[in-house]
């Protein structure tokens, strides 16, 4: 397979900061579902429409910008949950910035609902399109609309 075609059929799943607390953290914001959970669903989901997707969370701000850079040319549409990094990490808006490819923005809770220093990201200055609060389904509405825009690409 060469690797135009193995990076077209590649997706990736991004999340950030206390994600990997799902299903412990503040469960009546964020549900009961844990991240591997999610991450099962939506690798059964992606593989049914024909692609490979990649799951990776980290907590180090570091990691995910050196994890996105290399992903500029493993993969061909990335979702993302930065967690807290949405609303301070202007390294993460610049390096998501150089991934050619189309990003969405997933958020569980509807951050516009909740305390103001949630309210602004900086990384919707760069995705394509922002999905938030509808919970868990909120990562499979993102996974087949990226899906969806790839098949137009
Ligand atoms: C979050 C919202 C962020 O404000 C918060 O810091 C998170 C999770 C969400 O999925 O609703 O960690 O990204």
């Amino acid at each position: 397979m060469s690797s135009k075609t193995k990076k077209n059929n590649r997706l990736v799943l991004l999340n950030g900061p206390n994600l990997n607390l799902l299903g412990e953290r503040n469960r009546e914001i964020y549900g009961a579902k844990t991240l591997p959970e999610i991450e099962k669903g939506l690798v059964a989901r992606a593989s049914k429409l024909g692609y490979e997707l990649e799951c990776f969370q980290t907590n180090s701000e570091g990691e995910l910008i050196d994890r996105v850079q290399a992903l500029r040319t493993e993969a061909a549409g990335m979702l993302i949950n930065p967690g807290a990094f949405s609303h301070t990490s202007i390294a993460l808006r610049d390096a998501l910035e150089c991934f050619s490819g189309p990003i969405i923005e997933v958020h569980l809770s509807n951050i516009h609902r909740r305390e103001p220093f949630r309210h602004h990201s900086y990384v919707s200055h760069v995705a394509t399109g922002v999905i938030c609060g509808l919970g868990p389904q909120g990562y499979d509405m993102a996974l087949d609309a990226l899906v969806t825009m790839l098949g137009k690409s």
